[in-house]
């Protein structure tokens, strides 16, 4: 396995916010994680990325323990897409994106090559957008340049804090394209974070849905919606479901 979550435990100010959660990645596998507000989605995230240290548990990558690795080599092999895109506001999106390849001390020539790759297959070229600064992008755009920055480093791993929030649907369905085109050709495995059992369905090889804390059921879209668990997981199929039976009569009923 390439990253092992064991037992992920943290409280803030006495109250559980992750609760024992565990779960395995493969390489080039992605595991959506996905639950309702405050289930404790980030904070796991940020466990794994060694943002937030766990009261108990560990990770390890590669079978290596998180101590046994130093914080900034962990987080060169583990990307992440922040939640709301987080990007430095004074910093252009060409110095955004080099953020870890300056800090690798990469030669120029290196860094400009990657800028350019990664702007290209996020549909940013660098001649137009390389100067901009984060204000003057749309919020799909800052995606897109969060998804670079996250992916300069060349990790193994993309943690992604629901990368679509906020996005028109074409400009999810553009991006949640863009991605699975990405990760076919530098062959990444991901943690999709998100409330939207569409959007895990599309990028997931496997969903955990989070309630309270824990992760209460792991498994292919097609088992959820077999075998719910518990009621939070038919909780989260109730809406697609509903959606899919009105958006499939309103095209029976065009004989489209
Ligand atoms: N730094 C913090 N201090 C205190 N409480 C926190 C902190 N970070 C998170 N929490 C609490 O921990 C719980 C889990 O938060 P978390 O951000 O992990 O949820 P989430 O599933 O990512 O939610 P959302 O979908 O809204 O982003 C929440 O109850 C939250 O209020
Ligand atoms: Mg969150």
């Amino acid at each position: 396995m390439l990253l092992k979550a064991d037992r992920l435990t943290k409280s803030f100010a006495g109250t559980l916010a992750v609760d024992h959660v565990s779960f395995a990645l493969a390489p080039g596998e992605t595991l959506a994680l996905i639950g309702h507000s405050g289930c404790g989605k980030t904070t796991t995230l940020k466990m794994l990325n060694r943002l937030i240290e766990p009261d108990e548990g560990t990770v390890t990558l590669g079978g290596v323990r998180a101590h046994d690795m130093p914080g900034h080599e962990w987080r060169r092999r583990i990307g992440f897409v922040i939640q709301n895109a987080g990007l430095f506001p004074h910093k252009t999106v060409a110095e955004n994106v080099l953020v870890t390849p300056k800090l690798l001390g990469w030669e120029t020539a290196r860094q400009q090559a990657k800028l350019e790759a990664l702007l290209d297959m996020v549909g940013l070229p660098a001649r137009d957008y390389a100067g901009r600064y984060p204000g003057e992008l749309s919020g799909g755009q800052r995606q897109r340049v969060g998804l670079a920055r996250a992916l300069a480093g060349e990790p193994d791993i993309v943690l992604m804090d629901e990368p679509f929030a906020a996005l028109d649907p074409l400009t999810k369905d553009g991006l949640i394209a863009d991605i699975a085109r990405m990760r076919e050709e530098l062959g990444f495995a991901a943690v999709l974070v998100t409330h939207d059992f569409s959007e895990a369905l599309r990028l997931a090889d496997r969903i955990a849905v989070m309630d309270g804390g824990q992760i209460v059921q792991t498994g292919t879209a097609n088992e959820l919606i077999t075998a719910p668990a518990t009621p939070a997981v038919e909780d989260l199929l109730a809406a697609p479901r509903q959606m899919a039976a009105t958006v499939g009569k309103a095209f029976r009923e065009a004989g489209a």
